[in-house]
């Protein structure tokens, strides 16, 4: 099939990727020409792991090309993907300038029926929405569906979980035009779940927002078992091998970040807001995620007895491992934060150090974690990358100046951490060490 995708981001472009690796011929259109000049010559404008050798593979198929034209992307389209972005607007709205954008470059240039499927994450009632924009500025004179099918594409693993989907999800009021677009995941051999266009809008928020809800919810049991003196860690496993709950997102920690859960959290309570209801539950797990990262800004200033003139380590930038994305991320949050009160502070991250140079201004951005360690008072993992796992500890140790580690992801054993001669602080884990 013919596949036009607005939008060349982490979703827009895995999913363009994806889909010419499927067979399809896909044209991915951006407006901004500096990230589709890029793409023609073969770079990257983002990292994602494995999507590189997917976008290559199927541009030199020529099953994929890069256009900042809408006549030209919507030509031999028969379905369009809207997958741009949806920034937290003012109180938690969702931003839809860019999807209003789209909407209306499509329906000025489509002169055959097409297939409009919403791949951003929209709130309710959004799809009808489109449907009028496109209605009003072309009237009955061309036909047009729309469909809503929401991503449910984890950074770090999007292409993955492009290829192995727990479910696709197609809502629409014409299900011709959802069972049209279904057959484009016929080869995923998953489940495919047609539904009304609402309903499929309402299923990706609530998806985020419940798994948002269980990180804050073991984040809040965290901290009660820093008072018990429990191991959260051990907890969350004896909670998660009851089917019911199952193991995933339990993991204790300075919490979420990135471009999807705060902003899906806020926009799903302002929809409740605005309709009379009262989203306690949703404003209370935005209110103990963003309560981590003050958590261990205090513990610094109480064991070090102030932040002022003290070096911080900051050991990781972005929101998670294995994405240079920094949108949200607990790390930059909390560098801010101490940097409010007269710190210094060191950062590394493999892959996040470009973007987050666009975030911070006056850290040390340094080489390595041994280099990062130089003359610290204190280490904070705020990022889980696989190359932080294992360092020589005492080579960490003996550059550091002061010698407390604060474990924001709980990756660490105590016992190891102790004989290298750290004041070691996890989160949850009941160790609190001596002030
Ligand atoms: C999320 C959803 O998983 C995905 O389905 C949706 O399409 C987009 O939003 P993403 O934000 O990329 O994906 O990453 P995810 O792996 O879900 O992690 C989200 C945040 O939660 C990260 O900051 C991560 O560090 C944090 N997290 C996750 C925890 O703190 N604890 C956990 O147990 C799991």
């Amino acid at each position: 099939m013919n596949i036009c995708v607005i939008g060349a981001g982490y979703v827009g472009l895995v999913t363009g990727a994806c889909f010419a690796d499927l067979g399809n011929r896909v044209v991915v259109l951006d407006i901004d020409t500096t990230k589709v000049d890029k793409l023609n010559a073969g770079q990257m404008p983002l990292y994602e792991q494995g999507l590189a050798e997917v976008v290559a593979r199927n541009t030199k198929a020529e099953r994929l090309s890069f256009t900042s034209s809408y006549a030209e992307g919507i030509q031999d389209a028969e379905v369009v993907f809207i997958a741009v972005g949806t920034p937290q607007g003012v109180d938690g709205e969702a931003d839809l300038r860019h999807v209003r954008s789209a909407a209306e470059s499509i329906a000025d240039v489509m002169d055959h029926p097409l297939i409009i499927i919403n791949k951003s994450t929209v709130p309710v009632g959004t799809g009808d929405w489109v449907a009028t924009i496109v209605r009003k500025r072309r009237g009955n004179d061309v036909d047009f569906s729309v469909v809503s099918n929401p991503e449910f594409l984890r950074e770090g693993s999007a292409v993955r979980d492009f290829m192995h989907p727990d479910r696709v999800v197609l809502g629409s009021e014409d299900r011709a035009a959802a069972e049209r677009v279904s057959s484009l995941y016929i080869p995923l051999r998953c489940t495919i779940m047609v539904t009304d266009l609402r309903t499929a809008e309402m299923i990706k928020y609530a998806s985020n927002a419940f798994l948002a809800t269980r990180v804050s919810f073991i984040n809040e049991i965290a901290g009660i078992c820093d008072e018990l003196g429990v191991d959260v860690t051990e907890v969350a496993f004896g909670m998660g091998c009851d089917e019911r709950i199952g193991h995933h997102f339990l993991q204790a920690g300075l919490g979420w970040g990135g471009s999807c859960f705060p902003k899906d959290v806020m926009a799903l309570a302002h929809m409740a807001d605005l309709h009379g209801t009262h989203p306690q539950l949703l404003r209370a797990v935005v209110d103990i995620n963003m309560a981590q990262r003050r958590r261990v800004v205090r513990w610094l200033r109480d064991a070090l007895g102030g932040l002022q003139d003290k070096t911080i380590g900051v050991l990781g930038l972005a929101f998670k491992p294995n994405t240079d994305d920094v949108r949200e991320s607990p790390a930059i949050d909390i560098i801010r934060m101490v940097e409010n009160e007269e710190a210094e502070v060191r950062v590394y991250d493999p892959q996040a150090m470009l973007r987050a140079r666009e975030e911070l201004n006056h850290v040390c951005f340094c080489q390595d974690i041994y280099d990062l360690a130089e003359g610290c008072d204190a280490l904070i993992l705020a990022t889980e990358w696989e190359e932080f796992r294992y360092p020589d500890w005492a080579r960490v140790r003996s550059a550091m100046r002061g010698d407390l580690f604060i474990d924001g992801r709980n990756v660490y054993d105590p016992e190891t951490m102790r004989q290298a001669g750290f004041r070691y602080r996890p989160i949850g884990r009941g160790i609190v060490p001596l002030q």
